[in-house]
């Protein structure tokens, strides 16, 4: 055959199809109704209101698309593309605005996971929008790309058809905005297919349809259902020259478990060369696409015998595919039943593919062919967010009405993720929702037991929402949540006890603030009525002298639990005393040592471990071993009284994982001394430093890691506490880290709590903190904020990324901030990145800790964020590292208490002696422009 016949030939074959408008109209053959087939039938942009309607020609019920999405507009297609032998699924369109990177699905579902199902999208552009410009764009079904749809003209319909397994129970058929106009579709179906059939078609692959072809029929009609029971479009091929019609009116059977069924009418016709010595021969051209540069391709042909042949005729033929023999021997059609000769595996590597049916030397017959079908194979290897997951937020989507464009699956592709969601993208587990941030997304109603099908969940925000109801106790399931903020909503009810006690371990940062009616402790909740009872002052102030001796009695009347600001009512405060006592997870045991005690544990004051202006910090072990770091008050300080005291009441109360806890405390005659839990690792400032040369440098993962929990810690004391706290004094010589890395907050002689809910800011009458930390607003003011602590924290996240310190005094003195900004204004991270992490980064996560600690130090106030936002920021960036390190079991979970995977290798090569680490903390502050001292940080 001479190649500009084939060539003619391939053009003809060409699918999608270019058919006349009458093709898909009238003429199609039909008989009989429409039964229970598991047939989807949606005619997309049909106004929801409007019934639904039998087609004409098929007898199949088309309904609106309308329950199907939830985004999209309906249009009418220009009514002078209409005409009246159009289908009526025709006539309308539902389009998708939204611009570039847009994704619409639609969800089909009660489908029956592992089936395999045949989609068939149809679109006719019709100038419905009256642009005149027809729209490029990709369909996706699941997870996986399907196609490109390529509307090049106004007046011609274009279908695409897949066979695909679909792996749940729903399958989402989704339109992509690719930046080359608006997507939109005429009509969508959806046809169950027998597992057996096309046997090419599984889990891993399907077929997208590239042309289904019906030979010997020349009248233009259409076969599909009833006369196919699976509703394929077999689109007749014309006649051509040197080709000959054979047909029959018997019936052609398909044959025991037949992989194709095709159907009898199809097979009725058939073709063969009028020249009985020539071969049926036909081409088609690759189809490369960006998303598949080499498809591969199945072609699948029906023949049957449709005459019966004299005792001495033979129809005996080779075929072959590109000059290969594709079977090894002749093939010869069986009378009246089905027989199919296919590819296995795809074809691929090929511009073009050209089939030939060849006699064989013995034939006394030419070849006959009566249908064929090729595909391309598509991979759909693209695993979907794991099942249970992806009912909980669709039930939690249903339930609220999210007014988002969640649509498709959550997680996959990533770039598709749904707004508000994050995803952990582990190797050895399909993709898990993490994170759901529905704050401020309108949501009314009580909270759904949904949320606790997102067993993976760490984060949970529905702040600023209408919730109403309890709490309910299936949120307990949640065992990997880290952050439950409820804040600003209408929630009622006590908080279930074992989220309370999650609160106490520091496992879980919970959040209610502004829930009128929501009580935060245990079971004694009062009645609402008796809330607006007599207003009695809930704080009593503590006479500073008598602090260390009533400490006991303070946690009671100071509550620090987290309790809802600006609760006022008496009542509530004793409830609280009385539930606060309940639960003995709360340390009410704060030993009360002597003096000769603490000479005991601490080997007669042997080992110094820090010092500072209240005296020094000793190294010590208790009976049963527990090592413990003993904070003397010098007898000469007397200036530090104050701040040592207010450090002891206030710790006595505070209790938070990522704060250094009180052990015990005492008061003998004129000695006074904090005990606390020991931090065998010192320092943050050291490790940045790496002064000790057989320390490991932080890698950014344990930098971040660092930053979250110092940040936890923070905010805790701004916002977890009544009367909220500023610390005052945040830097990096105050951030200690115990023996797994973990981070804590020291040094509270600083602390300060606002006397009242409506104070914003603490006065003080001396300077306090350390330069370069300090909030250049203070200079002026003699005012510290919580947004105070803030700047110091963005000084202390810039040091984490940079390794420098907080003033560097090359060429001379440049606060970290000031060199941090020059260096990023030119726009370059790397400049400024800590060389000693050997790139080890996520860029990504670390433009975003500078950014955000840029925004701790801006120069006013209220630009900065709260520590609520930089512990979201945060946990954000932790996971962006895990998902860049594909490992999802380091996820960070700070119930887990760290992880000695992660810290091992980095212990190991640790200095455990602390004794001279004193001299390094005194460096730390460039010789001693702290004006108030500080203290030591206590390990
Ligand atoms: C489309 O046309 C029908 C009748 O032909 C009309 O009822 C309907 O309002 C039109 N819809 C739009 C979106 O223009
Ligand atoms: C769409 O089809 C037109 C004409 O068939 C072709 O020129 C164009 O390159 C195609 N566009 C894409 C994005 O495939
Ligand atoms: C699907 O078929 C292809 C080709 O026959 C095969 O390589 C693949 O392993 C099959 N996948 C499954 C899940 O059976
Ligand atoms: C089949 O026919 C084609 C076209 O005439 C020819 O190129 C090819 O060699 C033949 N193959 C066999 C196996 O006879
Ligand atoms: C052709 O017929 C002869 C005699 O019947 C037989 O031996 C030979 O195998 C046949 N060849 C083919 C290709 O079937
Ligand atoms: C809560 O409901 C009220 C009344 O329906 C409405 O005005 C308000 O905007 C809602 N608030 C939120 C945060 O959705």
């Amino acid at each position: 055959m001479d190649g500009q016949r084939r060539r003619a030939m391939a053009a003809r074959w060409l699918w999608p199809l270019l058919l006349g408008i009458a093709g898909l109209g009238g003429v199609l053959q039909v008989h009989g109704q429409v039964d229970n087939l598991g047939f989807i039938n949606l005619d997309c942009g049909l106004p929801e209101s409007a019934a639904g309607y039998v087609d004409g020609v098929t007898k199949l019920r088309f309904t609106s698309d309308a329950g199907f999405i939830d985004a999209g507009t309906n249009y009418n297609m220009s009514s002078e593309y209409i005409t009246p032998t159009m289908g009526r699924s025709w006539h309308n369109v539902r389009s998708f605005g939204g611009g570039a990177g847009t994704r619409s699905c639609y969800t089909l579902q009660s489908l029956v996971a592992g089936l395999k199902y045949l989609i068939r999208a149809k679109f006719w552009y019709g100038n419905y929008d009256g642009l005149d410009r027809a729209p490029v764009f990709d369909l996706h079904v699941g997870v996986n790309y399907w196609t490109t749809v390529n509307i090049s003209n106004a007046n011609t319909p274009v279908i695409y058809e897949i066979i695909a397994v679909v792996p749940g129970e729903s399958v989402q058929v989704c339109l992509v905005n690719t930046g080359s106009g608006t997507p939109f579709i005429s009509a969508l179906d959806l046809r169950p297919l027998k597992n057996g059939l096309y046997p090419m078609a599984n889990a891993t692959q399907g077929l997208v349809l590239h042309t289904r072809a019906n030979f010997g029929r020349d009248d233009g009609v259409i076969l599909r259902y009833p006369n196919d029971p699976h509703d394929r479009f077999w689109i007749p091929m014309s006649k051509r020259a040197e080709w000959t019609e054979v047909s029959t009116a018997k019936k052609v059977q398909n044959i025991d478990d037949d992989s194709f069924d095709a159907p009898s009418a199809v097979m009725q016709t058939a073709i063969t060369p009028v020249n009985s010595s020539s071969p049926v021969v036909f081409s088609w051209d690759a189809e490369p696409s960006a998303n598949n540069p080499d498809p591969g391709y199945i072609c699948i042909l029906h023949f049957s015998e449709l005459q019966p042949l004299p005792v001495n005729a033979v129809r005996q033929f080779y075929v072959t595919l590109n000059g290969q023999l594709w079977l090894g021997k002749g093939f010869t059609p069986q009378y009246l039943y089905t027989n199919a000769v296919f590819s296995s595996f795809p074809n691929n590597g090929h511009h073009q593919y050209n089939v030939s049916l060849n006699a064989t030397a013995n034939s006394t017959l030419p070849p006959i062919l009566n249908a064929l079908e090729i595909f391309s194979v598509l991979p759909t290897t693209g695993i979907t967010t794991a099942t249970q997951d992806v009912s909980a937020i669709a039930a939690i989507r249903g339930k609220y009405q999210v007014k988002k464009n969640w649509m498709g699956d959550p997680c996959v592709p990533k770039n598709f993720a749904w707004k508000g969601l994050g995803c952990s993208y582990a190797v050895s587990s399909p993709p898990s929702v993490t994170g759901l941030n529905l704050s401020s997304s309108g949501l009314s109603g009580n909270l759904s037991s949904s949320f606790a099908g997102l067993k993976g969940l760490q984060y949970l925000d529905l702040s600023r929402n209408n919730l109403t109801g309890s709490i309910p106790d299936t949120f307990l399931q949640l065992s990997s949540l880290t952050l439950l903020d409820l804040t600003d909503n209408l929630l009622s009810g006590s908080i279930p006890p074992g989220l309370v006690k999650r609160t106490q371990d520091g496992s879980l940062t919970l959040r209610y603030g502004n829930n009128p009616n929501l009580c935060s402790s245990g079971n004694y909740c009062q009645p609402p009525q008796k809330k607006r009872g007599s207003m009695v002052a809930v704080y009593v102030v503590v006479p500073i002298v008598a602090v260390l001796v009533i400490l006991l009695l303070s946690v009671l009347l100071f509550c620090m639990r987290r309790r809802r600001q600006g609760r006022t009512s008496g009542n509530i405060k004793q409830l609280d005393e009385v539930s606060i006592m309940g639960h003995n997870s709360l340390r009410l045991d704060n030993r009360r040592f002597t003096y000769s005690e603490l000479e005991a544990i601490t080997n007669g004051f042997e080992r110094v471990i820090g010092k500072g202006g209240f005296g020094k910090v000793y190294h010590g072990s208790l009976e049963d071993g527990t090592q413990v770091a003993v904070k003397l008050r010098s007898e000469s300080s007397d200036q530090g009284e104050q701040e040592f005291l207010a450090e002891a009441q206030t710790l006595a109360k505070i209790h938070h994982k990522n704060l250094v806890s009180l052990i015990g405390y005492c008061k003998d005659m004129k000695y006074m001394a904090l005990v606390y839990e020991y931090m065998s690792e010192g320092a943050l400032d050291e490790h940045l430093r790496g002064k000790d040369n057989t320390m490991r440098t932080l890698t950014w993962r344990q930098r971040l890691r660092i930053s979250l929990e110092s940040a936890q810690g923070l905010e805790y004391l701004h916002k977890g506490c009544n009367p909220p706290l500023v610390h005052r004094d945040v830097k990096t010589s105050n951030i200690l880290l115990n023996a797994n890395l973990e981070a804590k907050i020291a040094d509270f002689g600083l602390l300060k709590a606002f006397k009242s809910k409506s104070d914003t800011h603490v006065s003080t009458a001396r300077v306090v903190g350390t330069l370069g930390y300090l909030d250049p607003e203070y200079h002026g003011t003699f005012q510290l904020t919580n947004k105070s602590d803030v700047f110091s924290f963005g000084v202390v996240l810039l040091e984490l990324v940079t390794g420098q310190r907080h003033i560097l005094s090359d060429p001379e003195p440049t606060s970290i901030v000031q060199w941090v900004r020059q260096r990023l204004a030119r726009g370059n991270i790397e400049d400024v990145v800590d060389a000693r992490m050997r790139g080890d980064h996520d860029v990504n996560s670390v433009w975003k800790i500078a950014d955000t600690a840029l925004k701790c130090t801006a120069q006013r106030p209220g630009e900065r964020p709260t520590m609520t936002d930089v512990v979201a920021v945060l946990h954000e960036c932790l996971e962006l590292e895990a998902a860049h390190d594909n490992v999802n079991a380091g996820f960070y979970t700070p119930g887990s208490g760290g992880s000695l995977n992660d810290y091992g290798q980095y212990n190991s090569g640790m200095s455990t002696d602390l004794s001279h680490r004193s001299t390094a903390y005194e460096q730390g502050h460039l010789g001693s422009v702290s004006i108030l001292s500080t203290g030591p940080a206590v390990r």
